[in-house]
């Protein structure tokens, strides 16, 4: 297990040691790297209650996060905080999701959406250079209930969404309709599909029978690949099911999205994309060449404080405390 409940001091000694281990923009130039300084007319650096408040301190030292710390080299100018984050990357895959130790690539995202497009684009990406598929042959499989992350990423990335309707008084996706969905997705052409199953809806707090998806994707024998959206129950539904398949022990899950700034009460800008191992470089960008360790990410800069803040919540509490 490596998420333990810590007191406050030890809270307050990881993070600012974290820091320290960071890049110190009052005493080293910084001009050239992805990095800046936030004003210190407004913002000042020496306020005496910033000795006592590691989260508002990570803010105002602004570290960039930028790319994916999970994998290869990172920008070392901010390896303390950096490490943070995929101590808690680590930590939301294997005690939360019962992934196995260091199997899993993550970042923390602006969002559930970002987390939910970036999970198709990596798809996406696979299909296009693994299977050679077009566009038109690959579509979005998911419920009528799903977020509508899915229709943004479907117009972003050019893919077509089909909805497996649910039950109206119980918000169920059966296994029957899946079937039917994927039926009349086969007709229109589609030969790979992106699933994704809901871990609790936004509107009815539903959670999809993982079952009924894969089943169904098993009798039509067509090539997929599965994301749960945990966004919106990532932080709870694990808590309040002992014996679920809707985490990493369920083989047919590849990646997952869980938001911090939902039940988990963090800050805004606080989403999570975990995945396995041997995906997430499906969404390199190489032309990002002033990038340390490239970047697989759809975001490009992001605040280390949103790492820092979410990891402060669960070490803060404890995984019995949740
Ligand atoms: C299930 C689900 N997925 C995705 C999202 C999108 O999250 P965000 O608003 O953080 O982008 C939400 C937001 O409510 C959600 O409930």
């Amino acid at each position: 297990m490596t998420w333990t409940k810590k007191s406050h001091q030890e809270i307050k000694e990881i993070v600012f040691s974290a820091l320290d281990k960071n890049v110190n923009y009052s005493t080293k130039g910084v001009l050239g790297i992805p990095a800046s300084y936030l004003d210190d007319k407004v913002f000042n650096q020496d306020d005496a209650f910033l000795d006592n408040a590691p989260y508002i301190s990570s803010l105002i030292k602004n570290p960039n996060h930028i790319g994916c710390h999970t994998r290869g080299s990172s920008e070392s100018f901010f390896s303390g905080t950096q490490q943070i984050e995929r101590d808690l990357i680590e930590m939301c895959a294997v005690d939360i999701l019962k992934g196995k130790p260091m199997e899993f690539d993550g970042y923390v995202a602006s969002g559930g959406t970002e987390a939910n497009i970036q999970a198709i684009w990596i798809y996406r990406n696979y299909f296009v250079r693994e299977h050679n598929a077009q566009l038109n042959e690959i579509t979005i499989l998911c419920s009528a209930d799903s977020h509508y992350s899915m229709d943004k990423a479907g117009n972003l990335l050019v893919l077509d969404v089909h909805k497996v309707p649910v039950d109206l008084d119980t918000r169920e996706v059966a296994e029957v309709d899946v079937l039917e969905t994927i039926k009349t997705a086969k007709q229109q052409g589609k030969k790979y599909f992106i699933v994704i199953s809901n871990m609790m809806t936004t509107m009815f707090g539903s959670v999809d029978s993982v079952q009924s998806y894969t089943n169904a994707l098993a009798k039509e024998e067509v090539e997929y690949k599965l994301h749960i959206d945990g966004a919106y129950g990532g932080f709870y539904y694990p808590f309040t099911e002992g014996d679920t398949s809707l985490n990493f022990r369920n083989e047919h899950i590849t990646s997952v999205t869980l938001d911090a700034h939902k039940m988990a009460q963090a800050p805004y800008g606080t989403g999570i994309f975990l995945i396995r191992k041997g995906f997430i470089q499906y969404a390199n960008t190489q032309e990002a060449s002033y990038v340390e360790g490239e970047d697989c990410t759809l975001i490009g800069s992001r605040s280390g404080a949103n790492a820092v803040a979410i990891w402060m919540i669960l070490t803060k509490n404890g995984p019995f405390g949740w």
